[in-house]
């Protein structure tokens, strides 16, 4: 109790000299559940490999259009920028200082950036590719001793979320997921995709994953590095 209060009140006093916490915290308390990862850490260039897949695999299409969930202050939009100039690129984030450093930073006409709760986000479909980097997940979720999920992020939320999203991807398009406290191999949606193998496809993490049922399954495991490629004419009528 004690502990829970001091630790409340060194945030609080960090958050006042500090815009990305408080918009951290903030985004929490208005979106509650709604908010998966609240932490906003993200750098340039930080999954080279999974974009330089994404780049090989688009390179036949001319202006493929690009989603990156949960992009936080763009690094990841400005990354995949540089991979495949010519790409449509649009950031999604519910964190709206997030969106505002992105628009600040941004000078290139083929990207752009907009908020989960927004009827922009509602309208976007047909798109080729699908970045859910660091996202599906959440740091509280760490906790010691956490056995079952209760609240937040819960596998339901996460399958609800991968539901719409699938609707936006092209049949044959790709979705990478990376950092996921569940397996995308146990949501409904699964059913439509197929793994793209490649190396480095899977990789160990040292962090706990839950089941659909918000038990934890393991604390260390290796998830498939999480790209997933749409099986062609699969969807389920
Ligand atoms: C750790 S950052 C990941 C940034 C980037 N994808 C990367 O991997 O470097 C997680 C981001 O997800 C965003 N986020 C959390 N819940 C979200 C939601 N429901 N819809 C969209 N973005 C969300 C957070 O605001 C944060 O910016």
């Amino acid at each position: 109790m004690l502990t829970t209060l001091l630790k409340r009140s060194w945030l609080f006093i960090r958050s006042i000299r500090d815009p990305r916490l408080r918009s951290e915290i903030f985004t929490r308390i208005q979106y509650s559940d709604r908010h998966y990862q609240g932490v906003t850490y993200t750098r340039f260039n930080r999954f080279p490999v999974l974009f330089s897949q994404c780049e090989a695999a688009l390179k036949h299409i001319a202006n493929p259009h690009i989603i990156s969930f949960g992009c936080s202050t763009g690094e990841e939009v400005f990354s995949l920028a540089e991979y495949m100039p010519h790409a449509k690129i649009t950031g999604v984030d519910i964190n709206k200082w997030c969106l505002k450093q992105c628009n600040k930073q941004n000078k290139n006409k083929n990207l752009s950036f907009i908020n989960r709760v927004s009827q922009e986000y509602d309208k976007l479909d047909n798109v080729d590719a699908l970045f859910c980097l660091a996202v599906f997940q959440r740091s509280e979720n760490r906790v010691n001793n956490l056995i079952k999920i209760d609240k937040g992020l819960t596998f339901q939320r996460f399958e609800k979320e991968m539901s719409i999203l699938d609707k936006k991807l092209k049949v044959g398009g790709l979705l990478f997921l990376d950092h996921c406290d569940f397996r995308f191999e146990d949501t409904v949606t699964a059913s439509n995709y197929q793994s793209f193998e490649f190396e480095k496809s899977e990789r160990f993490r040292n962090r706990p994953l839950f089941g659909k049922n918000n038990e934890i399954i393991s604390m260390d495991h290796y998830l498939k590095r999480e790209i997933i490629k749409q099986k062609e004419k699969l969807y389920i009528e």
